[in-house]
């Protein structure tokens, strides 16, 4: 199984801030990351919550499993410190990905607590950065 776990205000894309994250859904993101995972054979589960202590706890879960996950952190990129450790944690490979170029953007996402745990970093391709990030992981296969 690979994660694609989303944090808070993702689950308003589509209407959010569209002119920096584009028009697209979540559920386009969510439809985007299953044909993906369709065609390369994986199993994936795309998540999405406003909650710190739910997205602890499903990156527990993909610890306890060996999971790989894909990660937005969103706005918790930049400071939250709780998120970070949990995914110290994980046993599989972490891509930390990100709509927006964040480099581009106010000084304070500039800084992210979570990339110097993750493997790789995706970020300023949209939508497609999922796909990427699962095309990865997926050919990394069960090797964490
Ligand atoms: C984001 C960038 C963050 O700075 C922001 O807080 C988000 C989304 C992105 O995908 O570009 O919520 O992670």
């Amino acid at each position: 199984m690979i994660y694609v776990l989303n944090g808070p205000n993702l689950g308003r894309l589509g209407t959010r801030e569209p002119e920096i994250y584009g028009s697209t859904s979540y559920a386009d993101v969510v439809a985007l990351c299953e044909k993906t995972a369709a065609k390369l054979g994986v199993e994936v589960e795309v998540k999405q919550t406003d909650a710190e202590f739910e997205m602890i706890g499903w990156l527990h879960r993909a610890a306890d499993e060996g999971a790989h996950v894909a990660l937005n952190p969103a706005a918790w990129t930049h400071y939250n410190i709780a998120i970070r450790d949990a995914c110290a944690m994980l046993r599989g490979k972490l891509i930390e990905v990100h709509i927006s170029n964040v480099h581009q953007r106010e000084e304070f996402r500039h800084k992210s607590v979570i990339s110097a745990v993750a493997d790789g970093v995706i970020m300023g391709l949209g939508i497609d950065g999922y796909r990427l990030a699962l095309e990865h992981l997926a050919q990394v296969g069960d090797r964490a």
